[in-house]
């Protein structure tokens, strides 16, 4: 790979930034200057700095976000705040996008990516990857609203898949879901004539929200979450 992608890839800077830092000398390779931005390296294995600091290459990103109200999960909108405004700018260029959605009310976890293709083997039906959300709603939620949300509502004329409901009290809980349609919680809530009045996610494909997390903060995943994220893709 040529070392202005390498850069630019890594979101370092740009191509034409690389070109520039390369003819002042600023680019080593193995310990040597290189001159030239055009050189090929091995991604993998060449030690390469740019301007004094070390560039070690990842093919992904995956990134941890505390999502906040008011924001969409989409990557740019003419009219609405989108998540990637939470991010710094170094991540904002690295092509990342959110895998799946949470409304512009709900709040908590959400995943970052630019792999593609574990994000479509994540959000895909047949995956059923679960997500878990901490819910109030505006009424009591019975027993026996509590057994039809865990067996299945109809939704888009079809009955939900089998969920998980644990009541912390009549009207707040947890609910854990393995499909991702539009407003589903909401949905479900409705369908058993009741609403939704606060929504957060809590965990997804195995992986709580990290509770050191503010509002709005966001963290690369560990190795181990990553890991666990493609064992559930
Ligand atoms: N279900 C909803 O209704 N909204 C979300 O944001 C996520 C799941």
């Amino acid at each position: 790979m040529r070392i202005d992608k390498f850069l630019s890839e890594a979101a370092v800077c740009t191509r034409s930034e690389a070109s520039k830092a390369a003819r002042a000398g600023g680019i080593t390779v193995d310990g040597v200057t290189v001159k030239r931005a055009d050189l090929h390296i091995d991604p993998e294995t060449s030690v390469v700095t740019y301007l004094g600091e070390r560039v070690v290459y990842k093919k992904f990103t995956y990134i941890m976000l505390n999502k906040p109200e008011g924001y969409i999960s989409a990557t740019d909108d003419p009219r609405e705040r989108t998540v990637l405004e939470l991010l710094d700018e170094r991540s904002r260029r690295l092509g990342l996008f959110p895998a799946g959605r949470l409304d512009k009310n709900t709040l908590g976890l959400l995943i970052l990516t630019n792999d593609g293709a574990l994000c479509h083997r994540l959000l895909s039906p047949k995956n059923h990857v679960e997500k878990t959300y901490f819910f109030r709603s505006e009424r009591d939620v019975t027993e026996e609203d509590r057994q039809r949300l865990e067996s299945g509502v109809i939704l888009d004329g079809e009955l939900t898949k089998p969920a998980r409901v644990a009541l912390d009290d009549s009207r707040s809980g947890r609910i854990t879901v393995t499909e991702g349609k539009f407003h589903q919680i909401k949905r479900m809530l409705e369908a058993v004539c009741n609403k939704i009045v606060f929504l957060e996610r809590i965990e997804f494909a195995g992986i709580p929200l990290d509770p050191s997390l503010g509002r709005g903060e966001w963290r690369e995943l560990t190795d181990g979450e990553i890991s666990r994220l493609r064992s559930q893709g």
